[in-house]
């Protein structure tokens, strides 16, 4: 069977459980989180008893205890809550890897904003991806991280720092999926090296016969609320391929910032609001912060379409022909392309009409062809958005 061909059902069916393991992920911590938010003083007067909550849903009444630091006895069943973190990360790397890395060339480099070849460029996305946590990690355990103002102004440098030099080192869709898989990746770390282990140790205290050391408890509820921020951010990263509006412009890390700050504080309000403060500031500025990049992303149309003439259709058609042919066709001759892409083909003129608007946007911002690769000229770009600008006429 080809190889291209398996790889595609290899990406949709990875795709799909890193959606279904992320959703199980992020509501169960979305969950723990509002739960925690959201206890009240406990009734019984068990004073090892944090807090408890009520709550009905699916048809049952549930009650619910948090226990600080732990109970007196470890009861006989513990539901622990890992493997969909675990799975999330095994399925979004295998992704990564398959799509970014494998297809390096195509996804990660882009030879406009730095000329390397695509083995470098994994080289750096690698190094970039274990780095990072590396770097979190080190912080979050320093004498510095326990002031958490502190802490927080070096998680936000580091952002910065991430997304300046992905921007600046990789293709725009493959620098917002390279901080996307490095937030990720910290959030999983944080479950996997920090929370879990710090709980095996409260259970083996436990079945020692002692009281469980409560930093533990204190290190994972930090990485948890960490993780939580970082949550909206990630997300959006995640599907931003598919917006090349957002990634494709000279400040494409600013954007990717000003998203991540948005994403950030949509989830502070939504936690504030759990703790019973209703700070409605926090989405106001986030979507004051979302309208200004709809405002400032908007694609200029004038200046550059001025004085450019509507190319005749057979220029138009003799141009995808050359530039998108060899991919966006019934046959792509385009090596490690099988079936056009996207289902989207360049080939007949009522193609070329139908997919127009598609193809405004994906020339527009240079987003394809993808890095380039057939080497169109900014004037053939000129000509084709005329053409689509006059309402793609047939002739
Ligand atoms: C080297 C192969 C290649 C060439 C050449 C190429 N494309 Fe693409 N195109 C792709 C791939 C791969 C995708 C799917 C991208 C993805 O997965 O998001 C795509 C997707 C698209 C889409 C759909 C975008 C979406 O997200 O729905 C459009 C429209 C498009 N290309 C237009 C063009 C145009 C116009 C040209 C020529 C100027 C062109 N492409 C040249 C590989 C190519």
């Amino acid at each position: 069977m080809d190889l291209a061909y398996l790889s595609d059902w290899a990406s949709l069916l990875i795709r799909w459980l890193h959606l279904i393991t992320g959703i199980a992920w992020i509501g169960t911590s979305f969950y723990f989180i509002g739960l925690d938010n959201q206890l009240d003083p406990p009734r019984d007067g068990n004073p090892r008893v944090k807090g408890e909550q009520w709550s009905i849903h699916g048809g049952g009444f549930y009650h619910k205890q948090k226990y600080l630091v732990a109970p007196e006895r470890l009861p006989e069943r513990l539901h622990w809550f890992k493997w969909e973190a675990y799975w999330t990360w095994i399925s979004g790397f295998s992704l990564f890897v398959l799509i970014y890395w494998g297809q390096a060339g195509t996804y990660l480099v882009d030879p406009a904003v730095l000329d390397i070849s695509p083995v470098t460029a994994v080289a750096i996305s690698a190094a970039m991806l274990a780095g990072g946590w590396v770097v979190y990690d080190l912080a979050c355990r320093s004498k510095f991280g326990e002031d958490e103002a502190k802490l927080s102004a070096f998680g936000v440098g580091l952002l910065v720092a991430s997304a300046f030099v992905a921007c600046h080192v990789f293709s725009g869709r493959g620098a917002f999926l390279q901080v996307g898989a490095m937030t990720g990746t910290i959030m999983v770390a944080n479950v996997a090296m920090v929370i879990i282990p710090g709980q095996r140790k409260m259970v083996a205290a436990m079945q020692a016969g002692q009281e469980p050391d409560p930093k533990y408890g204190r290190w994972g509820k930090q990485r948890s609320v960490h993780n939580t921020y970082l949550t909206l951010p990630v997300l959006f990263l995640m599907i931003s391929p598919h917006y090349p509006m957002t990634w494709s412009g000279p400040w494409n890390w600013v954007v990717l910032l000003a998203v991540a700050l948005a994403g950030a504080l949509v989830r502070q309000y939504f936690v504030q609001r759990q703790l019973g403060r209703n700070r409605v500031v926090l989405p106001a500025v986030a979507t004051a912060v979302v309208v200004g990049l709809v405002l400032a992303l908007q694609p200029k149309r004038g200046p550059d379409l001025a004085g450019v003439e509507v190319p005749p259709f057979a220029e138009v058609q003799s141009i995808a022909a050359a530039r998108c042919a060899s991919c966006h066709a019934a046959r792509p001759t385009q090596e490690g392309i099988t079936a056009p892409p996207k289902g989207v083909m360049l080939e007949q003129p009522a193609q070329l009409r139908r997919w127009a608007q598609a193809m405004r946007q994906q020339v527009a911002t240079e987003a394809m062809p993808p890095g380039n690769m057939t080497e169109m000229t900014a004037e053939e770009r000129a000509k084709v958005l005329a053409w689509i600008a006059a309402g793609a006429p047939d002739r």
